[in-house]
């Protein structure tokens, strides 16, 4: 095993703690993203930075779409802080780096793992308040996730790590109905926004794909059927 993986979860987890003094919706909570979860060892991640290389105008200045990657692993901190960049826990109530309708907070994140220092490959779930990760499949998934995007995108394949943004509706819908759709679509394009920001203040190259066949990616990311995926962000370094 490349990584200490031996820090099994607590029972009494920060979400646990922040749910019993009512800082969180108690909906997000209980739409959970499968049960077997909370048993999986629990890999944590360096704690991300607040700090930048560069100012937020040059990173928005900056920011390209770019589809080529070299070949060449990310460092688990550069995973930390993207993930953090898009749903890392900003505030002692509960509050995340995106904003979301409610606070109700109904995207998840996977990360198909290929090249990361330290990371076998696989596939892996971030869980936003313990800042950790769980494995979920092993083994490299890339070509197959590429395989299901549409209009011959293999470039994907290359990329070292590809972020699958998942959305559980119900977390939304049940309090705002069919409208919260909407709001959950909001939403993962603040998380796109924030990644290709924090990709670009770390050096590192992404775009967001829409296209792509959503039973397949669900079929081979396998995380249940509640998560439903509306994009896939490959990252790496750019050649
Ligand atoms: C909702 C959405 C879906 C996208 N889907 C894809 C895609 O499937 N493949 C791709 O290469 N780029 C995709 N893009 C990226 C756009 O092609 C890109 O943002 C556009 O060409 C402008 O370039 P820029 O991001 O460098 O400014 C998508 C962008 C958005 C916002």
């Amino acid at each position: 095993m490349a990584i200490n993986m031996s820090m099994m979860a607590l029972k009494w987890t920060r979400r646990a703690i922040l749910k019993t003094l009512g800082f969180m919706g108690t909906t997000s909570l209980a739409i959970g993203v499968y049960k077997y979860m909370e048993k999986t060892p629990k890999i944590l991640l360096p704690e991300p930075s607040k700090d930048g290389n560069i100012s937020v105008e040059r990173a928005i200045a900056n920011r390209r779409s770019i589809r080529r990657f070299k070949s060449q692993p990310i460092g688990l901190n550069q995973l930390s802080q993207l993930l953090w960049a898009a749903q890392g826990v900003t505030d002692t109530r509960g509050f995340r780096a995106s904003p979301s309708a409610g606070a109700l907070y109904p995207l998840e994140i996977f990360i198909v793992v290929g090249e990361v220092e330290g990371l076998n490959e696989g596939v892996y779930h971030y869980d936003a308040e313990g800042c950790t990760l769980e494995i979920h499949r092993a083994g490299d998934l890339r070509p197959e996730l590429a395989s299901a995007s549409t209009l011959n995108q293999t470039w994907i394949k290359d990329a070292p790590i590809i972020l699958v943004i998942c959305a559980i509706y119900e977390r939304t819908t049940s309090k705002y109905g069919s409208r919260g759709e909407r709001y959950v679509h909001m939403e993962a394009g603040h998380v796109g926004e924030n990644i290709y920001l924090q990709a670009e203040s770390l050096g590192l190259a992404c775009t967001v794909i829409g296209a792509f066949l959503d039973d397949e990616v669900l079929r081979i990311i396998d995380v249940g059927e509640k998560n439903e995926p509306l994009y896939l962000i490959p990252i790496g370094n750019p050649s």
